[in-house]
């Protein structure tokens, strides 16, 4: 069992590393993913585990990444991918026709169905993309996240979660109990692990970005930061997309929400056509 204070400990921990907020609702939540990282490595208890992470930078980060929720799934919410595939890729190719450059970032991958459905309706529906340079940037706090990103293989359950039958049979090969993603499809990613609240390394001007599903865990004054350094990082005339139950409105309004098919999009107001 937990004390009191271990509870704010964790609490204070998880919102310095990571600014996820975790209110005293949560204390559940801080309970079981922590009975289970104490299970899995090997400590007696949870409160083993919560004393050995006070000194010891190496578990206190193991404890911050288990406190994070990596719930996603393939081509997860549908319009986001739709308005990517009818209106902001037909729109890029047009206005970098003369770069033949394309960047989009993934800014919370957790395991990477996220940049995988977006390489995916690249591949499928833009063939005139192959000679162009597109990258597409994924990246996550949780290291964990990113090894399985990178490794790219996936379970029957995990693959069931939204991926249509026709792409889960060019882009997937069985591996055992596994379904593994192609090495084309994994060669345009760059995957990091890469913490939104401290500072970002220099990445280039970015045509598209999605930041979805993470807002919610952080406070305004967080999501604000965010806001302000996104305002660099994103071209002139380029999108941003957020998850559904997040908004820039009242929190940045250098970003306007503009309709893109049956979705919404972020972009700067004082853009360049
Ligand atoms: C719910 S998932 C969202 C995944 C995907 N974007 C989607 O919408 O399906 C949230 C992800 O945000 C990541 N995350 C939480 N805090 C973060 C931070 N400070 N910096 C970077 N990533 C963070 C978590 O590790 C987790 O994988």
């Amino acid at each position: 069992m937990l004390q009191a204070a271990d509870y704010d400990y964790i609490r204070g921990l998880v919102r310095e590393r990571s600014a996820i907020v975790l209110d005293e609702t949560k204390d559940y939540l801080i309970e079981t993913r922590l009975q289970r990282l104490a299970h899995s490595e090997r400590y007696a208890s949870v409160g083993d585990l919560v004393a050995r992470a006070r000194r010891d930078s190496a578990v206190s980060r193991r404890v911050v990444e288990a406190m994070t929720t990596n719930e996603t799934s393939w081509m997860r919410d549908v319009h986001p991918f739709e308005g990517l595939r009818h209106h902001i890729v037909p729109e890029m190719i047009r206005s970098r026709a003369g770069t033949r450059k394309l960047n989009i970032w993934s800014m919370a991958c957790s395991s990477g169905q996220e940049p995988y459905s977006i390489a995916m309706v690249l591949r499928e529906y833009f063939p005139q993309l192959l000679p162009w340079s597109v990258r597409i940037l994924a990246t996550d706090l949780s290291t964990e996240m990113i090894a399985k990103s990178k490794e790219g293989a996936y379970s029957q359950l995990e693959i069931n979660r939204g991926l249509p039958a026709p792409l889960m049979t060019r882009y997937f090969k069985r591996d055992g109990l596994q379904w593994r993603v192609s090495d084309d499809l994994r060669k345009v990613i760059d995957f990091r692990s890469m913490n939104l609240v401290e500072p970002w390394p220099a990445l280039g001007v970015m045509d598209v970005v999605f930041l979805r599903n993470v807002l919610i865990y952080f406070d305004v004054e967080t999501r604000k930061s965010i806001f302000l350094r996104l305002r660099k990082v994103l071209a002139p005339d380029g999108y941003l997309i957020l998850g559904g139950a997040e908004t820039a409105l009242n929190i940045d309004d250098t970003f306007e929400r503009v309709t893109i098919g049956r979705g919404v999009a972020y972009r700067l107001r004082s853009r360049s056509h």
